[in-house]
């Protein structure tokens, strides 16, 4: 489902973040990236939801080479991808209800068929009771299970997330673990870019690890393998 051929990714200011990434990710693997901060995990991430364009190489995904995919086709692109970020990107105008319709309102899904979606996302975050509330009345945890569920009403085939644990307690944490794991569990690629050690030594899968634009172990069920 996703393949990266030598992929390299400079930025303008000369950082080279990828130095020739090549990697094989099957539909419903779940695969954590870790490394040092500045390794080049959010690099790796952003050029598979096309956020970045790789200078060199091809990256693939649901059958697209996103390398060669057009600035207009890129929504396109993202109706079969949710991403989720650790500072949740939730609009604060919007209720958590309209947070996660506006994804299936963009492509004119059928109002009723909106409704019973969305509440099947809450429900399955637990969050069906604080539909009506805006975002800043609700807790840093709940915010992020928001934003997994805003991830995944259109069903992508792959999910993408960015230290999704990155701003929550453990505990908190682990909650937001334990809905990933679901949401893989139903045949969902997930990808996720971690420091927490423990979750990774816990919950096995497979792992790759980015040093300086490379990626330099890539292991089923490894472990997050850094000294903190
Ligand atoms: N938009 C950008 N312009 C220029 N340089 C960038 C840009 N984004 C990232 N970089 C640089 O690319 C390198 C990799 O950054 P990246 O954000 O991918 O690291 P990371 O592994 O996600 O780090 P962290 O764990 O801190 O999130 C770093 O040296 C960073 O400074
Ligand atoms: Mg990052």
């Amino acid at each position: 489902m996703i393949e990266m051929k030598d992929v390299y990714k400079q930025y303008s200011n000369g950082v080279m973040a990828a130095n020739g990434f090549n990697v094989h990710i099957k539909q419903g693997e779940f695969v954590y990236v870790v490394g040092p901060s500045g390794a080049g995990k959010s690099t790796f991430i952003k050029m598979m939801y096309r956020e970045e364009r790789p200078t060199k190489g091809d990256i693939i995904v649901n059958s697209i080479n996103l390398a060669k995919l057009k600035t207009s086709r890129v929504p396109y692109l993202r109706r079969n991808v949710g991403v989720v970020f650790q500072d949740f990107k939730l609009l604060p105008s919007l209720t958590i209800y309209e947070n996660i319709a506006f994804a299936l309102e963009v492509i004119e899904e059928h109002p009723k068929q909106i409704k019973k979606r969305v509440m099947e996302v809450l429900d399955l975050v637990g969050l069906k009771h604080k539909a009506r509330m805006l975002p800043n009345e609700l807790s840093g945890g709940e915010q992020q299970r928001v934003s997994i569920a805003r991830s995944i009403v259109n069903t992508p085939k792959l999910v993408i997330a960015d230290e999704p644990t990155g701003n929550l307690d453990p505990e908190t944490s682990w909650d937001i673990m334990n809905i990933l794991e679901d949401i893989s569990n139903r045949g969902t690629t997930v990808i996720m870019a971690t420091h927490n050690r423990e979750i990774v030594n816990t919950i096995k899968h497979r792992v790759i690890a980015i040093e300086n634009g490379r990626i330099v172990r890539d292991e089923q069920r490894g472990d997050y393998g850094y000294e903190s």
